[in-house]
């Protein structure tokens, strides 16, 4: 089941309020620009392949408001993913202007989180069309709508990809453990790591999950959970810290996760704690996978330690719920993601194919050939 995450809908992007699930499946129109970086900020809408696609839909938007502002027949809206573009009377607007209002745009929404790849990915991508020559201002708008359009929907095409190539290390029988969401709702609709476990369910395995909460906002609890139960996959909720017991009872056969960030020697930030799981693989022989598109390795980083690691507000763990949970005056640590150092990754899966025991070498001519 293809997980309707982010959508773009008659000049609004559309997105699932991942912060109220699994209790309330609200769907939020959002807006403008401002409102796009919040719901990117606040976590509404997450998970590095999704965060791409909503960047580059709050720059779609923030286009669409400008033309339709400039736009005598004041349409409702201009751009919308099913029909494409609507026809209306171009404004008399120049190049440049259309070029400084995806400026404004990128600025605004490259602040708003540091450490998933794909959302610089995405910004860059949509700015590429200024690289084609387009002279004619209509033609150069469409071409910024077909490349919005065009990521969200390549990036559905990888996961699906992404889930052929991993499938074959899921066995009958398994018990398989994950961290965080790396599902539909993290990406276009299908998952990284979550899709290897919905094709190899498609194939007739039968295996069981386990999620770790995820602690300090739950996405393993509240998301993994919810999409893995939809999808009939068999999953069961764990605190975060019961992981080495797991391991220790024997109820792990291998751990697959997705990543933020994958560095030219393969080391992989993803959600805070993956690197302990890290360890546990390693101390308990078991493997470790990382399934990720191509777009979020980051060939310009030599290793983790230049990879940028978000810190999150204290609140989120001083905080559970509405009540303080820690006293006041204490300092807080709270980076939202770790970095697991390559030799501890048994597999990069991604959509052209797996990178096996991944280093810098491997990955070079991966990514080359
Ligand atoms: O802070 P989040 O919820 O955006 O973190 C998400 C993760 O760490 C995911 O594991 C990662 O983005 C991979 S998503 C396919």
């Amino acid at each position: 089941m293809i997980i309707e995450t982010i959508d773009y809908n008659k000049g609004m992007v559309v997105i699932i309020d991942q912060t109220l699930l699994p209790n309330n499946e609200k769907f939020l129109n959002l807006r403008t620009l401002n409102e796009v970086a919040e719901a990117i900020r606040s976590l509404r809408v997450r998970g590095a392949p999704a965060i791409g696609i909503a960047a580059s839909y709050g720059m779609l938007l923030h286009l669409d408001t400008m033309l339709r502002t400039e736009s005598v027949d004041n349409p409702e809206y201009i751009f919308d993913r099913e029909v494409g573009i609507k026809p209306f009377s171009f404004p008399d607007i120049s190049i440049d202007e259309i070029r400084n209002c995806l400026w404004e745009a990128k600025k605004r929404l490259e602040v708003t989180r540091p450490t998933a790849i794909n959302l610089f990915y995405a910004l860059e991508r949509m700015l590429s069309v200024f690289d084609t020559e387009e002279e004619d201002p209509r033609r150069l708008c469409e071409l910024v709508a077909r490349e919005a359009f065009s990521i969200h929907a390549e990036e559905l095409e990888t996961e699906i990809k992404i889930g052929e190539n991993g499938a074959r290390y899921i066995k009958d029988g398994m018990n398989i453990l994950t961290h965080c969401n790396a599902g539909g709702l993290a990406t276009a609709g299908y998952g990284t790591a979550l899709a290897v476990l919905y094709t190899a369910k498609k194939e007739g395995k039968e295996f069981l999950v386990y999620a770790d909460e995820t602690r300090p906002l739950f996405q393993g609890a509240r998301l993994t959970a919810w999409e893995l139960e939809k999808n009939g996959i068999d999953v069961s909720v764990l605190c975060d810290n019961a992981a080495a017991s797991l391991f220790a009872a024997g109820k792990v056969d291998l751990v697959i996760v997705g990543a933020d960030r994958i560095a030219s020697n393969g080391d992989v930030a993803n959600k805070i704690g993956t690197l302990g799981l890290a360890i546990l693989c390693k101390a308990y022989s078991k493997p470790l996978y990382v399934a990720a598109p191509l777009s979020t390795f980051d060939i310009n980083i030599a290793d983790g330690n230049d990879i940028p690691i978000e810190q999150r507000s204290g609140g989120e763990i001083s905080y559970f719920g509405k009540r303080r949970i820690v006293p006041e005056n204490v300092n807080i640590y709270n980076p939202g993601f770790d970095v697991t150092p390559a030799e501890y990754i048994s597999s990069i899966i991604t959509e052209k194919g797996v990178i096996e025991n991944p280093g810098r070498g491997k990955i070079a001519s991966f990514i080359r050939d």
